[in-house]
């Protein structure tokens, strides 16, 4: 069966959207395999966030993401790594569709509430990284 990586962001955990998003996962029909609350290291969110180095939002994001608990999560299901991508919605808060995770909740573009893989790929590599 397929699996997902899925992250609570910062925000999404101070803003109390745990049980909501949580909610919306298992209301599709996916389940949630592995879970675990806690407040990363800066060297683990470098490395999940490698793709992004080189860019000028990288020290930002790092920033944000290790300055409280997060919500990993291993999730699996059918064509799981698309769907939860569409059911997050876009990165840009103007963009995402309401009915989506960011589209009804985020308002920021760096700050915004969850990640999930992106593909079948960056979904092994994450899983083993924040699981293992
Ligand atoms: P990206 O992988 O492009 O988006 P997604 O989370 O949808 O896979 O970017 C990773 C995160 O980096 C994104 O969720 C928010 C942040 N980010 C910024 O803060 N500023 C930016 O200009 C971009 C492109 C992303
Ligand atoms: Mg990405």
């Amino acid at each position: 069966m397929e699996k997902t990586f899925v992250m609570i962001k910062t925000d999404g955990v101070e803003r109390g959207l745990i049980g909501e998003i949580i909610g919306r996962i298992e209301k599709k029909g996916f389940k949630i395999t592995k879970a675990k609350l806690f407040q990363p290291s800066r060297e683990l969110v470098e490395n999940h966030y490698i793709e992004h180095k080189e860019k000028p939002f990288f020290q930002e994001l790092v920033e944000y993401i290790i300055k409280g608990p997060v919500m990993a999560m291993e999730v699996e299901g059918e064509t799981v790594v698309e769907t939860m991508r569409i059911m997050i919605g876009d990165k840009d808060p103007k963009k995402a569709q309401p009915g989506t995770i960011r589209g009804d909740f985020a308002y920021s573009l760096t700050q915004n509430i969850i990640h999930g893989s992106d593909s079948i790929e960056s979904a092994e590599r994450e899983l083993k990284l924040w699981f293992s």
